[in-house]
């Protein structure tokens, strides 16, 4: 057991310091928001944040179940801090986000070190768990909780980049017959409208230029307005565009099968929303998005993004699409090659399908091998690439408006900013324009990234 003091309110607001924290995150936006979050409710209980792992007295691990794959990764990372002396016997370990809620207790066994499992939906307990377990020594599993508890049971959010997430919606009830996000993070249900406004006005007054609204179905949001009415997701993205301070407005990520006209009108009356949106289509066969449980064909598809495109000329669609689920065929595989030539994405997420134990599709038979899906996987990339590079090309001698977001990766003496199609574009410039907007022409396209030059 570890040694820690656990918090002690002076009075009422002074708290003293009770040790650090790390936070390592995995997974999608939703993950990355929650995360964001922890820090905060930690900071509020008097935890120091470290940026390195080394050290800490708490390490909280925001984890993504979605793939294998990424289950695997958190369970490595522990082994090799181990190996590496980056963590002992008395560092508090806490294991939460979508692998604490689909393995809970499990977890206990799979990795002696862990002492606290927590959810999606519980992070907010995570400061009482800890004092919990360093007064007593015992271990804790606590993954339960209604959906929309945390958002208010956190502290108000601190300050960060220019770019800010915000959840609108927790959980996911369509059930897509692969997918295990229903039973980590649980049934749907929406925010209510206002408390998401009030928290894009903080974020507004500490900077940020930029919203991104997150769901696992944002089309779907229904949260209540203030008279006690149900919203619609078009109503709050007009109701989020009229706040002064919001300059680019995303929102990931939006479901083909509930993309009503309302949300294209949306699209076409509001120019603070960005020329980028991610539309996982998933397969270009009808067959297999039957299986999949989607609920729209590939020419419903199609349809959609020509009505899209119609309401906004300039647009960029990027898309998911999943290779090798059970069953698939060449002929099935063609389809979604077909599909991916027709649309022309600008950019595409894509994943081998990985088998989610609990999930419908789990029980299917899988005949295909490995090695033919990951040809197929290859073949399929190739061709995102080469739409990616010619939609890159495209924008050589453009004019963009980028969101100054940082100093670059690479380069320190470089700012990294982002164009409106959501495009990374590497810039020289003085480190007080981060957090602007500012207009660039697009000089030089590399394989990921533009290069631009500020116009004066
Ligand atoms: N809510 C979003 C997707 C969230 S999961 C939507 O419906 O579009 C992100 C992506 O992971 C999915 O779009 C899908 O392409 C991929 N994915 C989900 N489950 C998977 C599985 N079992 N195997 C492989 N990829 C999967
Ligand atoms: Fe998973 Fe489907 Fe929900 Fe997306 S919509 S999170 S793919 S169940
Ligand atoms: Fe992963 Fe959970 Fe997001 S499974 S993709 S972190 S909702």
């Amino acid at each position: 057991m570890a040694d820690i003091t656990t918090s002690l309110k002076l009075d009422g607001n002074l708290k003293m310091q009770v040790g650090t924290f790390h936070v390592a995150v995995w997974g999608c936006q939703m993950n990355v928001y929650d995360a964001d979050r922890i820090r905060d409710l930690m900071a509020a209980s008097g935890y120091v944040e470290q940026v390195e792992p080394r050290g800490a007295d708490v390490i909280i691990l925001v984890t993504c179940a979605v793939r294998a794959k990424a289950e695997d990764k958190v369970f490595n990372q522990i082994s090799a801090w181990r190996h590496q002396g980056v963590i002992n016997e008395r560092t508090i370990i806490a294991l939460g986000g979508c692998v604490g809620a689909e393995l809970a207790d499990q977890i206990l066994k799979l990795e002696p070190s862990i002492a606290i499992v927590f959810g999606p939906r519980t992070a907010h307990r995570l400061p009482h768990m800890i004092s919990s377990y360093a007064a007593t020594g015992d271990k804790i599993v606590d993954v339960q909780a209604e959906a929309l508890e945390k958002f208010d049971a956190l502290p108000e959010q601190g300050q960060r980049g220019p770019s800010a997430f915000v959840t609108i919606m927790e959980g996911c009830s369509n059930k897509c017959s692969y997918c295990i996000v229903p039973y980590t993070r649980g049934e749907e249900e929406s925010r209510p409208e206002q408390d998401i406004l009030d928290e894009i006005v903080t974020h507004v007054a500490h900077g940020v230029k930029e919203i991104n609204l997150l769901g696992q179905n944002v089309n779907s949001y229904r949260g209540l307005t203030p008279d006690g009415n149900q919203s619609r997701f078009s109503n709050l993205l007009y109701e989020v565009a009229a706040i002064d301070g919001v300059e680019r407005l995303r929102f990931t990520t939006s479901n083909p099968m509930e993309f009503t006209d309302d949300i294209i009108a949306a699209i076409h009356d509001l120019p603070v929303i960005a020329d980028y949106i991610h539309i996982p289509v998933q397969s270009g066969s009808d067959r297999i998005l039957k299986m999949m449980r989607r609920n729209y064909t590939s020419d419903d598809y199609r349809r959609l993004i020509d009505k899209i495109r119609k309401a906004r000329p300039n647009i960029y669609i990027s898309t998911d699409i999943i290779v090798g689920f059970p069953g698939e065929t060449d002929e099935d595989f063609a389809e979604t090659m077909r599909l991916v030539n027709d649309i022309k994405f600008d950019s595409g997420f894509s994943f081998i399908y990985s088998k989610r134990p609990g999930t419908p599709a789990a029980e299917l038979p899988d005949p295909v091998s490995l090695e033919h899906k990951k040809q197929n996987l290859y073949v399929l990339q190739e061709k995102l690439e080469e739409y990616a590079v010619m939609y890159s090309q495209g924008m050589l001698g453009t004019r963009q408006r980028v969101l100054v977001e940082g100093i670059s990766r690479k380069n320190e003496q470089e700012l990294k900013a982002r164009t409106s199609n959501n495009r990374v574009v590497i810039l020289e410039g003085a480190p007080s324009l981060i957090g602007t907007m500012v207009d660039v022409d697009i000089t030089k396209v590399m394989t990921h990234t533009l290069k631009g030059e500020i116009v004066r």
